[in-house]
């Protein structure tokens, strides 16, 4: 896609990958709008902080107000992480997980649905397990799963859009550290990757013709398909 002069909307660039993903988006020229609830520690230039919990309704409709040019790209990427099999999960948990990870990007496809530009690119930032169906993050492994649904179900409304999804593997995140203990931790330090490294390969996939990019297991690699 082009990027100079172009708008991207970004949910969840106050810290992570979505951070380290605003910062290239600036760089290659476009004006980018984040909402998060809270700023990064270090403002990246150019990026339009916009308070919003992406769970909630009204303050989704009260941020999105404030974007008033077409929109190229959209970039769900806003995400919490809470770990535990199906009968393990309390209902805070559940709840907490579906409202950030599965409405929020339903609202933000509903507030920004007459925003879109004719042939945007909207890219999820999903995880590998949805693909792998991991049991033992049961709601997000859910919620993830629907975002894919999610998709498929907007593009019956805007068959224009050009939907990308990012399946990441393990990244050195908070999200990443959530319900881990510190030897789970140092374990699967062994295999994350940066945040910076993360965004490298979404922006791999934005400037792709493909439509995904997937994290191997066995290989621990990652490939556009
Ligand atoms: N890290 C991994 O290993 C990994 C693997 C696969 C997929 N992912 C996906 O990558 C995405 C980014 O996660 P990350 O790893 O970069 O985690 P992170 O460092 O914890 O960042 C999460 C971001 O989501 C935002 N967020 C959380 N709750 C929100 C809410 N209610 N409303 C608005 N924003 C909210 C946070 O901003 P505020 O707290 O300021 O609101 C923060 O900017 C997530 O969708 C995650 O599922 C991550």
């Amino acid at each position: 896609m082009e990027f100079k002069n172009k708008v991207a909307v970004i949910t969840g660039a106050s810290r992570g990958i979505g951070y380290a993903i605003s910062k290239r988006l600036v760089v290659e020229g476009m004006k980018v709008y984040c909402l998060s609830r809270t700023k990064p520690a270090e403002l990246v230039d150019g990026v339009i902080y916009l308070y919003a919990d992406v769970s909630k309704e009204k303050l989704v409709a009260e941020a999105v107000a404030r974007i008033v040019e077409p929109v190229d790209l959209l970039i769900n990427n806003a995400g919490v992480m809470r770990r535990g099999k199906y009968w393990e999960m309390d209902e805070e948990k559940f709840d907490l997980v579906m409202s950030v990870d599965m409405k929020g990007p339903w609202l933000m496809f509903k507030y920004l649905r007459d925003k879109l530009a004719k042939g945007a690119m909207t890219l999820q930032s999903n995880s590998k397990n949805s693909v792998q169906m991991k049991e033992n993050t049961f709601a997000y492994t859910l919620a993830k799963l629907a975002d894919l649904d999610i998709d498929k179900l907007v593009a019956k409304d805007r068959p224009d859009l050009d939907m990308r999804v990012a399946h990441f593997g393990p990244v050195d995140t908070l999200l990443e550290w959530t319900d881990y203990s510190e030897v789970e931790k140092a374990e699967k330090m062994k295999i994350a990757i940066q945040p910076d490294a993360a965004a490298d390969w979404a922006m791999k996939l934005i400037r792709s013709d493909q439509k995904s990019l997937v994290y191997e297991v066995e290989s621990q690699t990652y490939l556009l398909v």
